[in-house]
């Protein structure tokens, strides 16, 4: 018994395509994933005649609603976890302008030739003569154990029928650590510009796999090599290079941002904290400047990124809601800490941290801590001491003051009520000067203190309570 089909599912897909005279396979991911150990609920099924009525029958059977989609000639039901797809097999060609195929009915070989990776076109026969046989007529198991990403048939014909493809490639070598046989990449550097027809959404969704993957650098990287990087992330692009004069040149910061991604991918599976990492110095090429007795700076590079946040996110069709403004903020806030390391770590500088970061602070000393990629031993060991002191007073003063969360505990409105103002500067200096106090460590996080405070300070300023 094949052990990828012991599920009786399988054998009734069977003997239904045997009663309609159709031969039925399972293929592509389920299969790859069955050899590589991996989970894997989603079930594609390859009819040869019409997938939608084996779908149909199947649904019938087992009391399952069947999801038609009419123009794809597909059909798709549930059973349990599982998540089944049919489809006919099919002869494809594509127009040149679009990746919506022109769709024959084939062989289960013309099927697995038209499909995009070796290690995605090897299928299982469901029929009952034939049921677990392996077809597997690219050697798709010999490129699992050469670890090799490689297409079927002409991969500039893969490529250009499908460009998306080509960062599935890219996204495959990242997930599973496969090399993309020189063949197929050169294929992707000649084919790259056809990217510009696949749309935005389902190439975020490759790049968040990439992001997740357990070495995600090695993505970028081969984007990078193939000339892809340029034409689908070209602020990432741009942190590429090295300039120098005299004796002063700056790190290569497209290197740096990767090996942050992957010290990070080390602490965290959070996608956006991944991609904080991915962003954290996004504004460093438009903030350069070079000072002759400094050397290159980066001034505010961690304001202007933070301010390209949301235009790549737009740009991307990455979701434009608090998963952005996180990312924002904890680019805008990067290097805070590193400032608080390399500094005498007092109480206020930690307080105001802790207000800032409020409950994102352990995900912003996590991606602080992957920041530190110096290859001077002495110099990583003194900066994540330092990073430990900064955690434990952060630990120490939250336990402490509670400033996580912190609501200054006078209000705009009990101080406009108190001393009869209408919504002027005066309210909001007064805030903003209890709030520092707070912070500060002048006065206590509570009422009373804060009351005494604000009464101080509005005598200084000449106001009056009312009544
Ligand atoms: N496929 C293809 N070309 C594409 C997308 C998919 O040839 N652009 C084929 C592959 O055979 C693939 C199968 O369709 O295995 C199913 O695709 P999909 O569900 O998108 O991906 P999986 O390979 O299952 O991988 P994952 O679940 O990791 O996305």
């Amino acid at each position: 018994m094949n052990d990828a089909l012991r599920h009786p599912l399988f054998k009734q897909i069977g003997a239904i395509a045997d009663a309609k005279g159709l031969q039925a396979f399972v293929i592509g991911g389920y299969v790859r994933d069955y050899f590589l150990r991996r989970p894997c609920t989603d079930i594609d099924v390859v009819v040869t005649g019409s997938g939608i009525d084996v779908a149909e029958t199947l649904g019938r059977q087992i009391g399952s609603r069947v999801s038609v989609f009419k123009n794809f000639g597909t059909a798709m039901l549930r059973c349990g976890k599982w998540e089944v797809e049919f489809v006919g097999a099919r002869k494809e060609s594509y127009r040149a302008d679009s990746r919506k195929p022109i769709v024959e009915n084939g062989t289960i070989e013309d099927d697995q030739l038209r499909r995009d990776f070796t290690i995605n076109a090897m299928a299982f026969s469901l029929n009952g003569d034939t049921f677990g046989q392996l077809i597997d007529p690219f050697d798709g198991t010999g490129d699992l154990e050469r670890l090799l990403i490689r297409t079927p048939c002409d991969p500039d014909t893969t490529f250009s029928d499908d460009p998306l493809r080509m960062i599935r490639a890219v996204r495959f070598a990242a997930q599973l650590g496969f090399n993309i046989e020189p063949e197929t990449f050169d294929a992707i550097e000649r084919n790259r510009e056809r990217i510009s027809i696949v749309s935005k959404e389902r190439i975020v969704t490759e790049l968040n796999k990439i992001l997740l993957s357990p070495v995600p650098s090695i993505g970028f990287d081969l984007f990078d090599r193939c000339g892809l990087l340029p034409l689908i992330f070209p602020e990432l692009s741009r942190l590429k290079g090295v300039e120098r004069v005299g004796k002063h040149a700056h790190k290569d910061n497209f290197v740096h941002t990767l090996k942050v991604l992957d010290n990070i991918a080390r602490h965290t599976d959070k996608l956006w904290l991944r991609w904080a990492a991915l962003l954290h110095d996004i504004g460093k090429p438009r903030t350069k400047a070079y000072d002759p007795k400094t050397g290159w700076t980066f001034h505010g590079h961690e304001v202007v990124g933070s301010k390209m946040v949301a235009a790549i996110f737009r740009e991307l069709k990455l979701p434009m809601n608090e998963k952005m403004k996180y990312v924002q903020k904890l680019v805008f806030l990067h290097l805070r800490p590193i400032i608080l390391a390399e500094d005498v770590v007092t109480d206020s500088a930690v307080r105001r941290l802790l207000f800032e970061a409020g409950d994102d602070i352990d995900d912003l000393m996590t991606l602080c801590e992957a920041d530190i990629t110096s290859a001077n031993d002495a110099k990583v060991k003194r900066y994540l001491q330092n990073f430990e002191l900064v955690r434990v007073k952060l630990r120490e003063i939250e336990e402490k003051d509670r400033i996580r969360n912190f609501q200054p505990p006078i209000s705009g409105e009990l101080i406009m009520q108190i001393y009869g103002l209408k919504p002027c500067r005066a309210v909001g200096e007064l805030k903003s000067a209890i709030k520092d106090a707070i912070l500060d460590g002048v006065i206590a996080n509570d009422y009373d203190q804060a009351y005494a405070y604000m009464e101080r300070q509005a005598a200084e300023l000449g106001l009056k309570k009312i009544g």
